[in-house]
């Protein structure tokens, strides 16, 4: 039985352990402490799982709580994947950001997974990189 927790005051090792154990950690800076610490206190919706005093998954997101939330990271650990724990994270990310709406972009090897649980495919989503600059029409 896998409990759900709300909060970002984890454990940085932890946190990254999970990402790493899940494999989104080969996407992720999770050699960067600094940066990894970063994105960890500064995201304002966070979902972790919990099988009694053990982390097994994580959605990392940042929500308005009224029109958007972003979801970043979604990872679970590899033996505790396809038992439902990624579904439940989304679905208790959604009831946090009340009217919001959640954005997401997938990593290659869970693009088949967000179709499959029910999210919509946007295909006018658009990304700038920071070190690419804005530029004149
Ligand atoms: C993608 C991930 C978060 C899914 O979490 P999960 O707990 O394993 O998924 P769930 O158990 O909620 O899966 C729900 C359904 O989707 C299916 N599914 C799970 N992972 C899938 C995948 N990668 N591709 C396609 N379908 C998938 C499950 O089999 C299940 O189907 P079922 O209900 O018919 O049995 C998890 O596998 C993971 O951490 N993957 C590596 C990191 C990653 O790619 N994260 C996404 C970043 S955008």
């Amino acid at each position: 039985m896998v409990e759900l927790r709300v909060g970002n005051e984890l454990d940085l090792d932890v946190v990254t352990d999970v990402y790493r154990d899940s494999t989104l950690g080969e996407r992720r800076p999770v050699d960067d402490r600094e940066r990894m610490r970063t994105m960890l206190a500064n995201a304002n919706l966070v979902v972790t799982a919990w099988d009694a005093d053990a982390m097994v998954g994580i959605a990392r997101s940042l929500s308005d709580f009224a029109y958007a939330t972003y979801l970043s990271d979604l990872a679970v650990r590899r033996s505790y994947q396809r038992r439902g724990v990624g579904k439940a994270l989304i679905a208790r990310i959604q009831q946090e950001g009340g009217a919001a709406r959640i954005i997401l972009l997938a990593a290659p090897a869970a693009a088949d997974y967000y179709p499959r649980i029910g999210l919509r495919r946007h295909d006018s989503a658009w990304c700038l990189w920071p070190d690419e600059a804005v530029t004149a029409p």
